[in-house]
């Protein structure tokens, strides 16, 4: 590797990022060499992957590692943490793999941005910027054209379903819900829509006074208003605000699709994260807030009678736009205590997740706190942890689609 002299940047308030290019393939290095020889960048070195960009790293000091990473992952999963270690740089990862769980490995490594090639001139310097302005490298007021990593995550909607009771749907919007408030440091409010029975305010270890029907009344008082939910959200101890259901099951509150899609609207234009647990079954209710979702998340036990109610509801929304594409598959053992090899049905979906059994969970519902809350090491809290960050890497991706990356 033919490695660039370091170009000094004068210290503090220099604004010019000074960037170590990481690869062994010469034209992606020469794409490089052109996109950071512009005004605001300067090429502070170049390595090859492995130990040599690791020793450079902690020389040279650089604000941002432009890491090249193809196939095989695991050499360049190492290095990225060795950096990750070693150096206060920013580091994006720039590959033409980019299937999710790679992209999901590489974030886990330690990486703060992940592009797929091919990348244009500017869209090199944006993951450059961006990865720097993650590791604090950069203020995100100076940041020209990044984007606060807050900004990104705004206003996804993640509904949580299953035709069977008792699958875990709850525990799961509740524990998602601070755990994306927790690692992300997201703005997120859940939606009790499990009108007869709610028990989201009881996880949350809360006692609302006002929640969702006092929002319907209101309301309907005067429909001509835009009938803001925000007074009556309740706070929680854990961060996350919740729009609680009714506490009182003959409350008799009729909610319509439209009251759903004005909630997700007013809620979704303030929080980053919206999550909405429901009822168990199939309701018009529930239909409304999983196609209003730009996550719907189904959760099945892996018992014949819940993975065929999993495929009931995909069969009944297929056909509403593109709700059944988005849709994601979580298996929860909640009633198992063994992983099974191959599900006994099919439920017309692929797995994306698996929970397993914790009896951890119990032990904190009896305790009346939630499970990160009594026990973050928990595998349950582990595991809607590793959930809560796998949402946020796929926004991610879906964000590089919509800046038109390949
Ligand atoms: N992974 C798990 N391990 C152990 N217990 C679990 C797990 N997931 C959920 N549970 C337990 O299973 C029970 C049902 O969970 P939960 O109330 O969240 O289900 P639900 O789908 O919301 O039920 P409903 O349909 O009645 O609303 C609870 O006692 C919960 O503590
Ligand atoms: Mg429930």
């Amino acid at each position: 590797m033919v490695t660039g002299r370091p170009e000094r940047s004068s210290a503090g308030a220099d604004p010019t990022l000074r960037v170590l290019l990481v690869t062994s393939d010469p034209e992606v290095l020469e794409a490089l060499r052109r996109s950071f020889r512009a005004p605001g960048f300067s090429v502070a070195g170049e390595a090859w992957p492995g130990i040599d960009a690791v020793r450079r790293a902690a020389a040279l000091r650089p604000d941002v590692v432009m890491m090249h990473v193809e196939e095989p992952i695991v050499p360049a999963l190492r290095t990225a943490q060795a950096l990750a270690d070693a150096s206060k740089a920013g580091l994006a990862i720039i590959s033409s793999v980019d299937d999710l769980e790679t992209v999901r490995r590489v974030m886990n490594a330690g990486a703060h941005d992940f592009a797929t090639l091919p990348l244009s001139d500017d869209e090199l310097r944006d993951a450059a910027t961006r990865s720097a302005t993650a590791a604090g490298r950069r203020a995100v007021s100076n940041s020209g054209p990044a984007t606060p990593q807050r900004a990104s995550t705004a206003g996804r909607v993640i509904t949580v379903a299953s035709a069977r009771g008792g699958t875990g749907k709850s525990t799961i919007a509740a524990n998602l819900a601070i755990e994306l408030a927790r690692t992300r440091q997201a703005g997120v409010v859940v939606v009790d829509l499990d009108l007869l029975f709610g028990s989201v305010a009881m996880m949350l270890d809360t006692l609302p006074d006002l929640g969702i029907q006092e929002w319907k009344r209101d309301r309907a008082k005067n429909p001509g208003g835009a009938g803001a939910v925000s007074p009556y959200l309740t706070e929680t101890r854990t961060g996350v605000r919740l729009l609680a259901a009714p506490t009182d099951p003959d409350a008799e509150l009729e909610l319509t699709p439209t009251d759903v899609a004005d909630l997700v609207t007013d809620l979704s234009s303030t929080y980053d994260y919206v999550v909405i647990d429901t009822a168990a079954g199939y309701s018009e209710l529930a239909g409304a807030a999983l196609e209003r979702a730009t996550l719907p998340i189904l959760v099945s036990t892996p018992e014949i009678g819940s993975l065929r109610a999993v495929h009931y509801i995909v069969e009944r929304l297929r056909g509403h736009g593109d709700v059944t594409e988005r849709m994601a598959l979580l298996i929860n053992y909640s009633r198992a205590f063994n992983t099974v090899r191959e599900l006994p049905a099919d439920p017309g979906l692929d797995v994306r997740w698996e929970i397993r059994h914790d009896v951890q969970v119990l032990r904190a519902a009896a305790s009346g706190v939630p499970v990160s809350v009594h026990k973050a090491g928990a595998m349950f809290a582990r595991s809607l942890r590793e959930i809560a960050s796998s949402i946020e890497e796929q926004e991610q991706g879906g964000r590089r689609r919509v800046l038109g990356v390949i």
